[in-house]
Formats: C-alpha cells, structure tokens, sequence
C-alpha cells in the first residue's frame, strides 16, 4: 500500500461525511426490538441497572448507525401482589405529600415496614392481597394509589435518564399486558401445551431438560412469564421485528430459555428471532454490592460522587477551563458508563472510582481528553486549509498506524452489532486514542510549513471525527476542553 495514498483517501472520506465514517446500511428495512432497562416501580434505580441501561443504550445507536429501524423498550416492572402490599402500608403510614417529597426512598421504607409490620399481624398479607386485587379489577382508588407509586418513580428515573441521554420509544411495561394474555393461554390451550400440576397451569418442559414453566398459578394470578409471551406476540404484530432482543441480566438465563422454549412450541412467529443478551454483575471494590452497611449502592451516588471527582481532577489539571461544572458532568457520567461498556458483556465488574476515573487508563476521560487535544489544536491551527494540504506526506508509523485503525472502524462497530456486544466500539475507541497519541507526542502538528500543516491538522480533524463518533455510540459526550 502506498501510505500516502490511503491516507489522503481516508482523510478526505471522513471529513466528506462528518459522523458517518463507519456507518453502514446493512440494516436496512429491517427493525430490532430492545428491551432494556426496564425498571420495577417503587424500587431505587441501583448500580446493577447500570449495565441493562447502557448496554440497551449503546446497542440502540450501534444498530441506528448501521440503518436499521429500533424501537428501544422499557418494559417496566409495574404488576404483582407488592403493589397491593404497598397500598395497605401507604394508607396506614404514608400519604402522597410524604411520598412525593420523598421519592422512591419513601416508598422502600413503606414496603420494609409492612413487611416488619405483618411478621407480628400475618392478617396484614390477605389486606395486602385485597388490595392487589383491587388493582385487577380496576378499582378507582386503588387505581390512583398506584398511578402516584408509578408517577413518583418515572420522575426519579427520568433525572437519571436525563444525565445518561437516554430515550426510549414505548414505556409498554407488565400492566400493559393484562388483557393480552388471555389470548396467548388460548392458542396454549387449543395446542394442548397447558397442563395442570396443583392447580396451577404449566408447560412442561421435560423434553428440553428444563423445569415446567408456570403460566397462571392456582388462584388465576398470571406471572412475569405470562406476560412476556404477551409482549412477545405484541412485538411481533406492532413492529414486525427481525430480532427482539432482552438486556438482562444471567441471572435470568433459565427464564429466557423457558420463555424462547414456550414460544416454539406455539409456533410464534418470531421464535428464532428472540434473544437473551446476558450480562454479569457489578459490585464495589470492597467485594459486595452493598457498602459495609449492608445498604445498596444507588446509581445517582455513583454519578454525583464520580463528577465530584472529576471535578476535583480539572481543578487541578486546568483551573482556568470554562464551564467546569459541564465538563465535570460529563466526564464523570462518561467514566461511570464506560466502565459498563468496556469488557464483554458477561463478565462481573468490580467497580473502582479510581480506575474508571484514571486520565492516562483505558477509561472515558482518557478517549475524552484526546477528543479535547484533538479540538484545541484545530482551535490554536484555525480551520483545515484543504486547497494547500499534502496528505501524501503522511507516512509515518505513527501516521500508518492511525490511518488503519480508522480504516477498521467500522469493522468494530459491525462486529458490535453482530455479536451484540458494545465493548468492541469502546476498545476501538481507545487504541484509537492510543494511537494518536503517539502520532501527536511525535509529530507537531502546527509547524510552519503550511501543506504539512494542513495535512496533520486534517488528520485531527478526522481522528476527532471519529472519537467523537465512537463516544456517541457507546452514549458519553465529548466536551471540546477539558
Ligand atoms: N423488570 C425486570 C427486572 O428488574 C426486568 C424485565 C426484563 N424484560 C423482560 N421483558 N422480561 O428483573
């Protein structure tokens, strides 16, 4: 290959299409369904959300890039007996003032203490049941109770969701799927798939070596499996997905199986097309998920104390930048989710502050800052002079090595798409950066012989182009200082 050659074409295509260097229409007419996220009303947003959330994100805009069609679902955790539970606490100890000054945390104390509450009164549980029971029926006040659980939770998430740029495209959750069950039973029933076994309605699942799966239990309640399969023929029929993906945790591996396996046997449409995307646990450095405490680690803690770090950070390295608080948000939130997107998906995390907040590590901050070295010698160099450049000049090792890793690019984000797994848009990123840097520490980039000049400051450009793109695509913005 003649360095110079490709090194002018590759400089010259990214710049032509600010973004897209990389982009692809191999998905075109073609829509995937992603579940993620999919938060439990009256539960606090924890760390181990942290994963579905961004993976699901970052996934999202992976397949965007490449043109298909994405419909980004949070199918919430708004059914099942604790909402009658919660009710009963919430008219014998709360009100709505309380609950709405108090947030979620509000209605965790309430659901504790009706659960210390009934260990000494048991009748407590059948006034927990009656009001669960209510909510099925439609009762009018049981109703609006639960519309202020589900209320005081949605704007709770939606701060977080606001500071991790995240949208989604259907909030169709659990309740959702009340009156779409039935008619999943039926097509069960009509293929003799539903049996009895003490009283509950199950399908076994012998011949696949699983346990049976249970679809309405004895007194007529449906489960969070019934409901998924609901969901599954919902999908299908409103968005015609050619692949409806789940970012859920390993933890619930064997439902996805029984579900997948449930939906074959019913000869649903898109039952080859359903997958469970895994991913491992997050815990702190001190070995648990919990602090020493004993309590849970809350994702809004993790954010704030990791912009409060790096606010600290560029005090020291860059008193004078302006918008400090701005760029302290997002480097903080950007290290945070990075350190979710960084290995493959199924291995556990051992959050550390230190090392996701690491400047010279394989961390956010770190891609961050070289976008930002990349933005301030485009500011001291003025624009790129493309009539009076020599790209040909760039033939280097260093040049050579950052010429093919923008070339390859693209390749990564596919193989991201492909095999669903962001980390390999983040690693690109980083030997990107890497190799950059290496490029930038040997060559100066504002000499005075302007055809050089132009050609080194074009390849800035263009490597800035495509950092930016990467962070983009994994969900971290790219402040132009740091
Ligand atoms: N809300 C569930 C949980 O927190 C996750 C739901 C995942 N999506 C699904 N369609 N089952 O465990």
């Amino acid at each position: 290959l003649r360095r110079g050659g490709l090194a002018r074409d590759i400089v010259e295509a990214v710049l032509a299409h600010p973004g897209r260097w990389g982009s692809s229409e191999i998905g075109k007419g073609k829509t995937v369904c992603l579940d993620y996220s999919s938060i439990n009303i009256a539960k606090r947003f924890h760390i181990g959300h942290l994963s579905t959330t961004m993976i699901g994100n970052s996934l999202k805009r992976i397949y965007d890039f490449n043109g298909y069609t994405t419909v980004g679902i949070n199918h919430l955790g708004d059914w099942g007996t604790q909402f009658g539970k919660m009710i009963c606490a919430y008219k014998k100890w709360g009100n709505r003032e309380e609950v709405e000054k108090g947030g979620v945390q509000a209605m965790v104390d309430l659901y504790v203490r009706f659960h210390h509450e009934a260990e000494q009164h048991p009748e407590l549980e059948d006034e927990g049941r009656a009001w669960f029971k209510k909510i099925e029926d439609g009762d009018k006040e049981a109703t609006a109770y639960f519309d202020v659980f589900k209320k005081v939770t949605m704007t709770a998430v939606g701060k977080i969701y606001d500071r991790l740029k995240i949208k989604f495209d259907s909030y169709a959750g659990e309740s959702f799927y009340n009156d779409k069950m039935e008619a999943c039973l039926d097509i069960l029933r009509e293929k003799h798939l539903l049996v009895e076994s003490d009283g509950a309605q199950v399908v076994n699942l012998d011949a696949y070596d699983m346990p049976p799966c249970l679809l309405v239990k004895a007194d007529g309640a449906t489960l969070y499996a019934t409901r998924d399969i609901a969901a599954a023929y919902y999908r299908k029929k409103t968005y015609d997905f050619y692949k409806c993906l789940y970012v859920v945790a390993y933890q619930q591996n064997l439902h996805f199986k029984q579900l997948f396996q449930v939906l074959k046997l019913m000869d649903f449409a898109g039952a080859d097309d359903m997958e469970h995307v895994a991913y491992g646990m997050v815990s702190m450095e001190d070995g648990s998920m919990s602090t020493r405490s004993g309590r849970v680690i809350w994702l809004q803690e993790v954010l704030d104390k990791a912009v409060e770090k790096a606010r600290k950070i560029i005090e020291e390295k860059n008193p004078d930048a302006p918008n400090k608080d701005e760029i302290a948000e997002s480097v903080g939130v950007g290290a945070v989710v990075f350190s979710s997107l960084w290995n493959n998906r199924i291995k556990d995390i051992v959050f550390s502050y230190d090392k996701v907040l690491n400047f010279d590590g394989e961390t956010a901050p770190y891609v961050q800052y070289t976008y930002a070295r990349c933005a301030s010698a485009l500011r001291k160099g003025g624009d790129v002079d493309m009539s009076n450049v020599d790209l040909g000049a760039i033939t280097s090792d260093e040049g050579y090595d950052v010429i093919k890793s923008v070339i390859t690019f693209g390749d990564s984000v596919r193989l991201a798409a492909k095999l669903r797994e962001p980390c390999y848009v983040t690693r690109h990123i980083v030997d990107l950066a890497e190799k950059f840097n290496r490029f930038y520490i040997d060559h100066r980039i504002l000499v005075d012989d302007a055809p050089t000049r132009n050609a080194r400051l074009a390849l800035t450009k263009a490597v800035g182009n495509v950092i930016k793109c990467g962070l983009g695509l994994l969900g971290i913005s790219a402040p132009e200082e740091m």
